[in-house]
């Protein structure tokens, strides 16, 4: 499905009606930088959100958030400030008004932030990935076993009304057994968003990763729908993954173009090969081609590509092939007319009074940001499991350390940990599921 089609779909959808609150959820955000505060006006746009208070290092960014809360009438929310080494942040999170905390900080405190919620009761909405190594990863998961309290890492893509028609059909067996999917994350984020680096070749908290360490750096995108479309933690498991990476020759080329070839960001050591790609073998024996690609020019693409015994459907080319079904023998069909027959109910039109305007909804990565934090709050509220948990927020983030590990062993195979202790083979699957409101 291209970026157009996508945007118009998602325009004409507006969120299902939500059960009527008891009172608002409240909330805390950590970190109110682009996400931060991009999430914080998604949540005022929901509505029946309370955003009690708001972390971050930076004054501006801070007072930015508090800003944007005054303005739609609520109470300005009590802001905590420290240096980047401080744990003030604990001090928001300690505070016993609060029933979810939004962590959209650097990588490195998203674990540590969303453990100490868990431990003070509050549900982490974390954004992504949730964890950079392993042993944060186990440290989730055991978090959140021992206080029962939920960890949802805020993967919006697997809210797409794309990704989520191709799960129903999948679920209804169009496509037969599923035995191999592609996915992708390429998003230039060196020449067109200067996210990790700035115009001036200053590396961002984000490019320190790109300098230190070789690895797909940002799996969470490529892996969210697949997780549902394969049944991985719910039927079956991510076993073994072999990963390697190309040459390193995007970031110095760019800054060499725009910055002329002697200047220091031209001439740096970047350890992030421009591509990286790895191949994870499942349990019941099927494969995934994972591909992080985002120091290259090119345009945003996720190369989505499943493929069962009766089918395939490819985002690339927003089509379909379905054996014994399509018009025409092997030949592709448009997806276009699957995904209205098979719009998942989250996606129906539905409007509430005093709820988002359309326009408003479609804001967001096409929308997707509503829905995830939708998800979230409701969860929150209904004090129930969120639609993405902990085994899955860790599944989609662990592929860093472990495509680290496989590339830097010329490649070996590297096992998954098993984070649902053999659980993934009779836990049934429980994201989209619909009839459930
Ligand atoms: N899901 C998506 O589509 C999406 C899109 C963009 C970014 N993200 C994720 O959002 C997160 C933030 O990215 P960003 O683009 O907003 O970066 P950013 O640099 O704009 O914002 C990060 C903010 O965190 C603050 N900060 C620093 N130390 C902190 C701490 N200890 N606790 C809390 N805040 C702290 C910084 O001052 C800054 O304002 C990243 O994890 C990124 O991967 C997700």
């Amino acid at each position: 499905m291209n970026r157009r089609a996508f945007l118009q779909s998602s325009s004409a959808a507006l969120a299902a009606a939500q059960t009527a609150p008891a009172r608002p959820v409240r909330v805390g955000v950590l970190g109110t930088g682009n996400r931060g505060t991009s999430l914080t006006r998604r949540m005022l746009e929901l509505g029946d959100v309370a955003i009690r208070a708001v972390y971050d290092p930076n004054p501006e960014a801070q007072a930015r958030a508090q800003d944007l809360v005054a303005s739609v009438g609520q109470p300005k929310p009590e802001g905590y400030r420290g240096d980047a080494a401080s744990e003030v942040w604990k001090r928001l999170v300690e505070r016993d008004d609060l029933d979810a905390v939004i962590i959209a900080s650097p990588w490195e405190y998203h674990a540590p932030q969303a453990v100490y919620a868990m431990r003070a009761g509050k549900y982490p909405g974390v954004e992504v990935p949730v964890a950079q190594t392993v042993e944060q990863c186990w440290e989730l998961v055991r978090t959140s076993e021992e206080t029962g309290v939920p960890c949802m890492m805020l993967e919006n893509w697997s809210f797409r009304p794309d990704n989520l028609a191709v799960l129903k059909m999948i679920r209804a067996g169009l496509l037969g057994e599923i035995v191999h999917c592609h996915c992708a994350h390429g998003n230039d984020c060196v020449g067109r968003t200067p996210w990790y680096f700035d115009r001036q070749g200053n590396p961002r908290w984000s490019g320190f990763y790109l300098m230190g360490r070789n690895c797909d750096q940002y799996p969470t995108h490529s892996l969210g729908p697949v997780l549902s479309w394969m049944d991985i933690g719910c039927g079956d498991a991510f076993d073994y993954v072999v990963s390697m990476a190309s040459r390193s020759l995007g970031i110095n080329n760019f800054f060499s173009k725009t910055l002329g070839p002697d200047h220091p960001a031209a001439r740096r050591h970047y350890s992030q090969g421009d591509i990286a790609t790895s191949l994870i073998k499942t349990k019941k024996g099927n494969t995934i081609v994972v591909n992080n690609d985002m120091q290259l020019p090119a345009p945003y693409d996720n190369r989505w590509r499943i493929q069962g015994t009766e089918g395939l459907y490819c985002e690339e080319r927003n089509a379909i092939y379905l054996w014994r079904r399509s018009p025409k023998e092997h030949e592709w069909e448009p997806f276009p007319p699957y995904m209205e027959k098979f719009q998942h109910e989250w996606w129906k039109p539905v409007s509430r009074p005093g709820g988002p305007s359309g326009d408003q909804l479609a804001q967001g990565h096409g929308g997707t940001d509503h829905q995830v934090l939708r998800h979230f709050l409701r969860a929150v509220r209904e004090r129930r499991p969120t639609p993405i948990d902990v085994y899955d927020s860790v599944n989609m983030s662990v592929l860093i350390p472990l495509s680290q590990q496989s590339i830097a062993q010329g490649s070996q195979p590297v096992k998954f940990p098993d984070f649902t202790g053999g659980r993934w083979a009779t836990r049934k699957p429980s994201f989209a599921l619909e009839g459930q409101g």
